[in-house]
């Protein structure tokens, strides 16, 4: 079974007619919006507004019509993937070094709804590395302050050279042996200068489509907020 098109797919019951639909980064996004291209195809009449330029790309070639913030006031729904969810529906996102647009866009969102296969969920958060994406300039000092907070950063690289987001900053992958409280480790991430944001999406899912042991699908929803 594939899970990841399990759950991604599932995702497009949540899309209507007429509305504009932020789109994820990653494998299991690529479902959703594989499956959306073809309703487009179709007749279904959305808008899509990309988390990503590889986002961009794929939208485009399955026939998905573009929109940007200056053309919109709000979006309907917002699809994405995860790389760790827990029991409060909270999530480490930033694998794919998109993380930044990905929070814009789910901010925005009425309803932002993630796909995560059975794998991505846990008791805690933390396993996953945490993506920080920080402006190049001073970056060393930067990786100093997440030090203090507990975090072991580790600057991605692509053959040797640093990985830049499409935003042009620089990621830190950032062990910690313990997150008991995310939703502090996001704000405190977040006052040190240079770091642009971080893979913390705290309070932000309302839905999650995943699977259970049993391999079937489970829809979990935040009941307030
Ligand atoms: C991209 O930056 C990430 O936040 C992805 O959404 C996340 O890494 C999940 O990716 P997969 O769906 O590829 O596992």
């Amino acid at each position: 079974m594939n899970e990841k098109k399990e759950v991604g797919e599932k995702a497009v019951e949540y899309v209507k007619e007429g509305m504009v639909v932020g789109l994820g980064t990653g494998s299991t996004v690529f479902y959703t919006i594989t499956k959306l291209g073809k309703l487009v195809q179709q007749g279904l009449s959305i808008k899509g507004i990309p988390t990503s330029k590889q986002t961009e790309k794929l939208a485009i070639e399955v026939g998905i019509p573009l929109v940007s913030f200056n053309e919109i006031n709000q979006i309907d729904v917002a699809i994405d993937g995860a790389d760790e969810v827990n029991r409060d529906l909270d999530l480490i996102k930033g694998g794919g070094g998109a993380l930044l647009r990905e929070k814009i866009i789910a901010k925005a969102a009425k309803t932002f709804i993630v796909v995560a296969d059975s794998h991505k969920n846990v008791d805690k958060l933390g396993s996953f590395p945490l993506p920080v994406e920080v402006v190049p300039f001073g970056f060393e000092m930067t990786s100093k302050y997440i030090r203090e907070l507990g975090g072991s950063p580790q600057l991605r690289q692509n053959n040797g050279i640093p990985f830049r987001t499409d935003n042009g900053n620089y990621i830190f992958d950032c062990s910690f042996s313990n997150i008991t409280f995310p939703g502090d480790l996001e704000r405190e991430l977040n006052l040190i200068p240079g770091v642009v944001d971080n893979g913390l999406f705290i309070a932000m899912a309302k839905i999650i489509i995943t699977l259970n042991k049993d391999k079937e699908i489970v829809i979990k929803k935040r009941s307030v907020g």
